[in-house]
């Protein structure tokens, strides 16, 4: 082989490796969107953030989120209440960033995320007695087991199961 033709197979090699050394960070990429929920708003965090976590708007339909927020007053058995400009300031902050795909398809009717068809996808691993877990008492407490869930983070390391 002469020296021109060493070199267009090591070019060969470089491009292809380089193709796939993509390939593999669009695909993490693609895996770590999931998982991990980023959007901010103050007056979420505050006001939807104090009794639970701020749950992330991606989680939910935006006609689902609609409901919540026009029942604050009755939210799960509580007053949620908010003056008529901050719920509506949430609620938009809410419904521009809220399901999309294949998660507002499996986000049903229910304004629980807790009901959704693929929260009980993603959660049939776990046992019913670690539900009732006194560390977890409910599935709404995802800080139970996703340690980071508070900054949207819900990646597989991050999550401790109490025993
Ligand atoms: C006064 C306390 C309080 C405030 C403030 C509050 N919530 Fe809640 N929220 C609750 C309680 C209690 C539940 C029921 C938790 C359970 O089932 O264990 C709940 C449940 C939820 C759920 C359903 C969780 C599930 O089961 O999937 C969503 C979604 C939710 N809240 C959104 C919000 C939003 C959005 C705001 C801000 C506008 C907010 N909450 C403010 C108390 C509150
Ligand atoms: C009792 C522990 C527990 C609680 C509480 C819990 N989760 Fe999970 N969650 C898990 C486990 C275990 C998995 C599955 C990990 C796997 O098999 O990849 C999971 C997976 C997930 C995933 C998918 C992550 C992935 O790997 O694609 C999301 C998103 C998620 N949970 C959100 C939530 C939300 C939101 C809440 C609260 C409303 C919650 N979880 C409450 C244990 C829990």
């Amino acid at each position: 082989m002469n020296n021109a033709s060493k070199r267009m197979m090591f070019d060969a090699t470089v491009w292809t490796a380089s193709v796939l050394m993509t390939l593999v960070l669009v695909a993490h990429e693609a895996m770590a969107e999931s998982k991990t929920f980023a959007a901010a708003n103050p007056k979420w965090t505050a006001e939807c953030g104090g009794c639970h976590i701020g749950y992330p708007p991606q989680l939910l339909p935006a006609p689902a989120w609609r409901r919540i927020m026009s029942g604050l007053d009755k939210h799960f058995g509580t007053d949620a209440s908010l003056d008529a400009g901050t719920a509506a300031e949430i609620g938009v902050f809410l419904e521009q960033n809220a399901a999309s795909g294949k998660r507002a398809r499996a986000g049903g009717d229910t304004v629980r995320i807790t009901d959704t068809a693929w929260f009980r996808r993603e959660h049939d691993e776990v046992p019913a007695a670690t539900w009732k877990h006194a560390g977890v008492k409910t599935a709404a407490n995802c800080t139970a087991c996703h340690t980071t869930a508070e900054r949207g983070d819900f990646s597989e390391r991050n999550i401790r199961i109490p025993r």
